[in-house]
């Protein structure tokens, strides 16, 4: 794991997108994308570029059961709000929230990524290490499965929602397993909330309780992190 230190979230976000730059001048053409606050000042950087996606796809980590595309909650929305209505890429996929046949999603989008081979995936962490909608105690090798959300994640969204009852209980993530194949990660975080999984990340065991920590066993991890972040880290 490489792991490069930054004076903010700018600069941080200036790098990854430089990174992006690198692998689209040299072939790259399927960026895997996370959605949440992290990666939002690349996303604007990539909208502010001349770089060109159109003949770029993507395929995002994870999307909520139960949400359209029009829902403003859905991860679908919020990619095409900060991304893709500004800056068209050739095809962009997301778990389909309003799946009819939802035993079969998961497979079904298995099967995306594996026709769409991520060159390049964005990832963002969560203050348990969890990456993706993989929670602690995931398994580390598997793909693409619907996930039952925790109650304090509930309880946390349920302030976006005009009724508790409308709060998706479920939702699809890829699997670690999925993450692990694409060529190349980038992990972005940022602030002090962050530093304690950071640190379990790169310097603890490879371990179910933090599942970020499996990105040790992948060749080219480059993660990108402010100076917060990077507090708990013992090597600076
Ligand atoms: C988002 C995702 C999540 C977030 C993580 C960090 O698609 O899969 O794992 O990356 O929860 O969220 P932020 O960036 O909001 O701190």
């Amino acid at each position: 794991m490489q792991v490069r230190v930054f004076n903010n979230k700018d600069e941080a976000s200036a790098a990854a997108f430089d990174i992006i730059k690198d692998g689209m001048q040299n072939g790259a053409k399927v960026l895997g994308l996370a959605t949440g606050s992290s990666p939002v000042t690349l996303y604007d950087k990539m909208v502010a570029s001349d770089l060109d996606f159109s003949n770029m796809t993507s395929v995002n980590l994870d999307e909520y059961v139960g949400l359209s595309g029009d829902n403003d909650q859905s991860y679908r929305y919020f990619m095409n709000q900060h991304l893709f209505n500004k800056k068209p890429f050739k095809e962009t996929f997301v778990p389909n929230g309003l799946a009819t046949d939802a035993d079969n999603e998961p497979a079904r989008y298995d099967k995306v990524i594996a026709e769409h081979p991520i060159d390049i995936q964005l990832l963002g962490i969560g203050r348990n290490g969890h990456i993706g909608f993989n929670e602690p105690g995931s398994d580390l090798k598997g793909g693409t499965h619907k996930v039952a959300l925790t109650q304090s994640t509930i309880d946390a969204n349920a302030r976006f929602f005009a009724n508790k009852d409308d709060v998706p209980r479920y939702a699809y993530s890829m699997g670690i397993g999925s993450i692990l194949k694409s060529k190349k990660i980038i992990l972005l975080a940022f602030g002090e909330s962050k530093a304690d999984a950071i640190k379990a990340t790169v310097e603890g065991p490879v371990t179910a309780d933090v599942p970020a920590s499996a990105l040790q066993n992948h060749d080219d991890v480059i993660i990108l992190v402010d100076k917060e972040a990077a507090s708990k880290l013992s090597q600076k």
